[in-house]
């Protein structure tokens, strides 16, 4: 297993050896900590360079709130501006055709869909049993104004979706209605990257289009003039690790006049009267950014995507295949000396349409499966940075883990758990199954050493 085998079987992450150069300079807190961060699809990293250039922004700058046209107000405005082209040209999509609103997050963006798509009776929101609770929850905006909500699986081994039922499902869009159809880009549980080509086969069968791109972005190209959804969710942390608390919307300007808030805030309206009880919002973006935009912390964002542009989201994108490929096939081979494989994956074991993060459970020599937790904590004393639990997915975490919705249902309906249920309780109700698996997930400055590392942690488990 060593580092020329690996070369030899992935040539091609040969072409990626400038990022090893970049982590030593621009990363190199990472190794002075030692630290194994293989948790990318939780937050991304920063580099050096990004904090360094923002502080400059600050430091020289004079920023005012950017609701106002005096001087200090204009050059936040001109930032805030120039960030949300840099998003657009990014991600290739046509300013004629796409808007961006900064949110918080994805949830963020999630939300802002949510409460303002208008759902009403016999509409439809379909969805994808592999989401992250953040769709999940724009069911009840659905559920709260009579629009019908149907879930499509996805099936074991690689957590796929069966096209024909996604096909039937399609075809019951409501004629005229609001139809809304969202999955993501790529699974925060399985990393299985579902088609990009069901946007416009979606569409035509009369449906609106939101794609979660928020676990897709960090390591693969999205060209938004070649697929083209209504909305995008995304976080900017998972790109590029800083700062946190900005996502974005990118919504299709066509269906953007379709979305109706719930209500109206500073910012988002031309004019609003107390004794005429009467506002009008404002177009675009301004309508759904609810007060101040954060200005100082938005200019990071252009920086960041800089910092993105500069090394090749194609390298990083080809980086992280390799990578991934190397621990799928070297975890999938650890077997015990009963015979008993030591993990089990979910979803696909092979690179193909997939990404970067590998979801599995651990089991001892007879088969037993070890709790997650205790992986974590083994994992942590050696200072591998893993995520445990469902990951915010519970759809792809029911199948993954054999949880029948007559399980769930005799749990959920027991007296005691009407109003509250713990994450103890509820691996009570499953008796003994799993409630969760581990995540090792790579991205952007993973290098073949970070990989080794988890892999020797792993080999250390083998009885
Ligand atoms: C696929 C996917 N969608 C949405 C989200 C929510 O992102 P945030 O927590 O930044 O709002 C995540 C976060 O992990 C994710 O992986």
């Amino acid at each position: 297993m060593s580092y020329q085998d690996f070369l030899a079987k992935y040539p091609s992450y040969k072409s990626t050896l400038a990022i090893d150069e970049l982590r030593a300079a621009d990363y190199s807190r990472l190794d002075r900590a030692g630290q194994v961060y293989l948790d990318y699809t939780g937050g991304g990293l920063y580099a050096d360079s990004q904090v360094r250039q923002h502080q400059q922004v600050l430091l020289e700058g004079v920023f005012g709130n950017p609701h106002s046209s005096n001087p200090t107000s204009l050059a936040a405005t001109t930032l805030v501006e120039s960030a949300r082209e840099s998003v657009l040209r990014f991600f290739n999509a046509d300013p004629d055709e796409y808007d961006v609103i900064f949110t918080q997050n994805a949830s963020g963006a999630l939300k802002v869909v949510g409460e303002a798509y208008p759902f009403g009776p016999g509409d439809q929101y379909l969805l994808t049993f592999d989401n992250h609770n953040s769709v999940n929850g724009i069911r009840e905006f659905a559920h709260a104004r009579g629009a019908e909500v149907t879930y499509v699986p996805v099936s074991l081994p690689d957590m796929r979706v069966d096209e024909s039922m996604l096909e039937q499902a399609w075809d019951k869009a409501r004629p005229g209605g609001n139809n809304l159809f969202a999955y993501p880009a790529q699974s925060n549980f399985s990393s299985v990257q579902h088609p990009l080509e069901w946007i416009e086969r979606a569409h035509a069968k009369g449906w609106d289009v939101l794609l979660d791109a928020a676990a897709f972005a960090p390591s693969n190209r999205l060209d938004l003039s070649r697929f083209k959804p209504d909305f995008v969710p995304l976080s900017f942390y998972k790109i590029f690790g800083y700062p946190t608390g900005i996502g974005a919307l990118i919504a299709h300007r066509d269906n953007l006049h379709k979305l109706h808030r719930p209500w109206f805030a500073g910012g988002t309206i031309t004019v609003a009267s107390v004794q005429g009880d009467k506002y009008y919002m404002a177009e675009g973006h301004a309508a759904f950014e609810d007060g101040t935009v954060d200005y100082l912390n938005i200019p990071a964002i252009e920086i960041g995507l800089h910092h993105i542009e500069r090394i090749g989201i194609d390298a990083i994108h080809e980086r992280v295949r390799c990578l991934t490929g190397w621990l799928l096939e070297n975890l999938t081979a650890m077997r015990h000396s009963t015979g008993v494989p030591l993990a089990r994956v979910y979803g696909p074991t092979s690179i193909e349409k997939r990404g970067g993060a590998v979801a599995a459970n651990f089991f001892d020599q007879n088969g037993q499966a070890i709790d997650h937790r205790s992986i974590e904590e083994a994992a942590n004393k050696v200072n591998i940075s893993l995520r445990t639990g469902c990951f915010c997915n519970p759809g792809a975490g029911e199948i993954a883990l054999g949880i029948s919705s007559m399980e769930l249902a005799a749990c959920f309906s027991q007296p005691t758990h009407e109003q509250r249920l713990s994450l103890d309780d509820f691996r009570l109700c499953i008796d003994g199954k799993s409630s969760g698996a581990v995540r090792i997930s790579v991205g952007m400055v993973t290098n073949f050493d970070d990989v080794q590392k988890f892999l020797e942690f792993a080999q250390g488990l083998v009885g």
